[in-house]
């Protein structure tokens, strides 16, 4: 089965095309960075418009690098959702549309399925079960994952999510949009350990996060501290160090609480050399693993929805060109192939 994949749910415009015999055969992407930067955060209306612009030049794009035609597609993946509604409602309608022209299925992906399932890419993926960090631009979450579709929620942020906490330090100390890559290439320059960044919520017992309250703290402390380049440089280092060591702390309870081995990170911020490094070190010490997609895996791509959507139509989802999309929608309402319970 050969799956076309589409991902419009936020700034990147995704497209792919998975075979299910022979794994990937094209990964398109096109980002809109350049155009919110001057914005300093994404706009939705401008990301629904770029995202028209982009999506069929894109689509003949991947059918191209795999070398085939619209009638070799077997069905369509698309995200719909969580995410902005405008944006999605591109990748939905364009989805369904061309679903319906072909005859094939068209199947609603879930986004943060997408970035959970991305480790199924690699080379050598993980055996089940294991744990899974997703840090994403708008989700701070810990899941067990005992098999595909088996998914229980451990805890996830309060507030802001790690990737929005890059980008609002980011901001602060006067970098662009978005902020998480070149705030971890400031940080790079910073002294450790001159900052010592509150790590939010370690002392109390749980998996929950909340990272506004440490963006508050760096807000208030900027003005004042920030003299010359390096100040900013050890300011970027501090918060970084905190959130790795916040991460680091709760995903050692996680693997604790469950007895898993096995650690995967996905979405944006696992792109994060600094936090790669940290958790391989502390698995390491664990005698466990880490497992993380390759940089341009862990942000959004057209090839996890792909992956995603051929899974999802060969073993338990509906098909419906119904277009929906939804911009906040809970993991946990995927469907019932969620467990509720890790022994299920
Ligand atoms: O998964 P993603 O591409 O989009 C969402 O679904 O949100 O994640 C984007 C987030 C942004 O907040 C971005 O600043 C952050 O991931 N990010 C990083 C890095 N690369 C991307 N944060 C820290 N270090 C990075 N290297
Ligand atoms: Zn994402």
């Amino acid at each position: 089965m050969r799956v076309l994949g589409i991902e419009t749910s936020c700034d990147e415009t995704g497209v792919a095309i998975f075979d299910s015999q022979q794994g990937l055969l094209a990964n398109q992407l096109y980002s809109q960075i350049k155009i919110h930067a001057n914005y300093g955060g994404v706009v939705p209306e401008l990301a629904s418009r770029d995202h028209v612009r982009a999506i069929i030049p894109l689509i003949y794009a991947a059918l191209s690098e795999a070398n085939l035609q619209t009638s070799d597609i077997d069905g369509i993946a698309y995200t719909a959702g969580p995410g902005l509604v405008g944006a999605l409602m591109i990748g939905a309608t364009v989805s369904c549309s061309l679903a319906y022209a072909l005859e094939i299925p068209a199947i609603a992906v879930h986004h943060m399925e997408g970035h959970l399932l991305s480790i199924m890419l690699e080379k050598n993926p993980p055996e089940f079960p294991f744990i899974t960090l997703l840090i994403s631009g708008a989700h701070t979450q810990l899941i067990a994952v005992t098999g595909i579709g088996k998914y229980k929620l451990l805890g996830e942020s309060v507030d802001d999510a790690v990737g929005e906490a890059f980008d609002k330090v980011a901001k602060l100390l006067g970098l662009s949009y978005p902020g998480g890559p070149l705030l971890e290439d400031l940080a790079k320059h910073g002294a450790p350990g001159r900052y010592k960044f509150p790590r939010p919520m370690i002392n109390r017992p749980g998996l929950t996060f909340s990272f506004s309250g440490l963006k508050t703290f760096i807000s208030k402390m900027v003005n004042t501290n920030i003299k010359n380049q390096q100040d900013r440089a050890d300011i970027a280092r501090g918060f970084e160090e905190a959130i790795v060591e916040t991460l680091l702390i709760k995903c050692n309870r996680a693997l604790d609480l469950t007895g898993f081995h096995r650690l995967v990170l996905a979405g944006g911020v696992a792109a994060n050399q600094s936090l790669r490094n940290n958790m391989n070190e502390m698995m390491r010490k664990r005698g466990g693993k880490v497992f993380y997609p390759c940089p341009k895996f862990c942000t959004d791509n057209g090839a996890m929805i792909a992956y995603t959507g051929m899974l999802r139509i060969q073993n338990w989802s509906k098909t419906d060109l119904t277009i929906s999309v939804r911009s906040r929608w809970p993991l946990e309402d995927l469907s019932s192939s969620i467990t509720s319970s890790l022994e299920d």
